[in-house]
This record gives structure tokens, sequence and C-alpha cells, in this order.
């Protein structure tokens, strides 16, 4: 089979995207079950993280572990990556060793870079400018909650980051509409948004944003890499707290996601992440099991 990454939605067809979906649905299903499923024993996944993780390294981690297959943990700190030896360098000789190359890094272009200069698949676990690992568990738990989410409506509320992109590259790829608010100078990459014709839209509040929404999603106000600018960041990004009052001017079945790690108190208060609307715990979950039907995807 011919070597593919994934280093955004739109490397997989909306036919394969679904699938995936259906697949990591159940592949959920025959693990609450207690099945032993390991199409990859003996395959091993080398993940390379420039930025700090939670969900995203114990996910990958555990679903190669469920599939049979080992994890290797690989951070700047003990690397020759980190000592400047070059990410093309790297990328050569990590794909002679292991199967599958997972990395999360600060420039998207390093992540391509990694990936042009690899003989095994490359995914993108996370960069400055997109996140599609994240958007796959998102579409999952939205389908577990609501069904199909082709034709439905979905707000972005806050900073026009790398998850905002993914989003972006979702309402193509899924069919829905994205309404996205965010502070004039915050706003999402153009040529990105421009890509996505009128499934993708900037509108002038967050409240005009969520009118009508079956999901609103939020993240964190200054991404990792952009500490230095969190004070600044919390003045502008106020009007766009998702709090009680927001979630109530969107459709009234709407339910809240946010990638984590949260903020509460700032970009979304207690009581919606914690209230009935959220469903951020099976969010996070199924990292886990749309990633085991990605790897699936890519490997067997
Ligand atoms: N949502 C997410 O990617 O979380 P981590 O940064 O903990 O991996
Ligand atoms: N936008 C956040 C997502 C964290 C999972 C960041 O890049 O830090």
């Amino acid at each position: 089979m011919a070597k593919r990454h994934f280093l955004t939605l739109m490397d997989l067809s909306p036919a394969e995207l679904r699938g995936l979906i259906a697949r990591a649905i159940e592949l959920k299903q025959m693990q609450r079950d207690g099945k032993t499923y390991e199409p990859l024993k003996n395959k091993v996944l080398a993940m390379v993280f420039e930025k700090s993780s939670t969900r995203t390294r114990v996910s990958f981690e555990v679903a190669m572990s469920q599939f049979g297959g080992t994890a290797i943990f690989l951070s700047p700190r003990d690397t020759q990556l980190g000592r400047g030896e070059p990410v093309e360098d790297t990328a050569r000789v990590l794909s002679r060793m292991v199967d599958v190359i997972m990395i999360r890094t600060y420039e998207h272009e390093k992540a391509e870079r990694f990936a042009a200069n690899s003989g095994v698949p490359v995914i993108n676990a996370l960069t400055d400018r997109h996140h599609p690992c994240q958007l796959l568990a998102d579409m999952q738990t939205f389908y577990e909650h609501r069904g199909d989410i082709r034709g439905k409506t979905v707000a972005w509320i806050g900073d026009g980051n790398n998850m905002c992109h993914s989003y972006i590259d979702a309402a193509r790829q899924f069919d829905f509409q994205l309404r996205i608010a965010t502070p004039a100078e915050h706003q999402p990459d153009p040529d990105t948004l421009a890509q996505a014709g009128n499934q993708a839209r900037l509108v002038s509040s967050p409240q005009e944003a969520v009118r009508g929404a079956h999901l609103v999603v939020t993240d964190v106000w200054a991404s990792m890499g952009q500490e230095d600018e969190q004070g600044n960041r919390c003045q502008v990004f106020q009007p766009f707290q998702v709090n009680g009052e927001l979630m109530a001017a969107a459709s009234a079945d709407a339910i809240f996601m946010h990638c984590l790690p949260a903020h509460r108190g700032e970009e979304v208060t207690a009581e919606v992440i914690d209230g009935g609307q959220s469903v951020v715990w099976d969010e996070a979950e199924n990292r886990l099991h749309s990633q085991k039907a990605l790897l699936e995807l890519l490997l067997c």
C-alpha cells in the first residue's frame, strides 16, 4: 500500500473520514466488550513531542498498546533533534526503524519537511497551524451525541488558531456550516478560510455565531508558545468567553466542546464546561478510539 501522511484533514477524502469515524465507534465498542484486536503486532510508533501533551501522548501510547504494538516517546530534551540535528535527517533515520511517526511541533512547515523525508506515514499531532487528530475525536463525539453533522451549524468562539483552522477544514470535509467569532486581530488564516468557500465565515460577535448553533466550540486564548501574550490576550478575548448566557443563545440541544486543557473563568466558565451540555470528557476519550481508526487506516 502506498505511504500516506495525515498532516491535515485534507489528506483524507470525505468518504475516508466518514468511514474512519464509523470505525472509531466500532473500535470503541470492541474495547468496551473486552475483545482483543491486535492488527499492529510488532509495529512501532515513534512520538516526537516538541511541546507538552497529556491527551495526545497517552491516547497514542494506549492505542499502540491495545493494537499489540509499542510506542516510543521522544522529546527534544533527550534526542539530537533538540541539539540541532536537522529535522530531515531525523525523519530519514527514524523511518528506517519504525513503522509510523507522530510529530507535535511549532511550525507546520517543519511537520511537512519531516513527512517529505520520511519513508513511513507521519501524523500531525498538533502544529501552530493545525490539530487534525483532535477533529477526528470531535467529529466522533458529535456523531455519538447528535448523529450526522452534515448540514448542522457549528460556532467557533475565540482564537483563530490551530484548532480553528482544523475546524475550517472539517466544515469542508464533513459538510457543515462554521461561524467564527474572533477578535479582529486574531482571525484565522485568510487563505484557509477562503478555501472553505461559503461553508465557513467570520461573524461580528459570539452572539451571532451561536444563534441556532448545534455545537459551540472554544479553545485556550493563548496557545502553547504564546505564554508571553497571556496577559494581553486575556483582556482582548474577554468578550469571547463561553458562558451560560452565550450557551443559552445557541440551539436548545447545542453541545459544548473544548479540546482541553481548559482555563475555567477565561475562555469558558465552570458552569458550561462542567454543565449538562458539555461533552468534553467523551471528546477527550475519543482521541484514543479515533486515532486507533487512523492508525489502522494508515498502516493496515
Ligand atoms: N487536546 C490535546 O491535544 O491535548 P494535549 O495537549 O494534552 O495532548
Ligand atoms: N490551541 C492549543 C491546543 C492545545 C491542545 C495549543 O496549541 O496550545
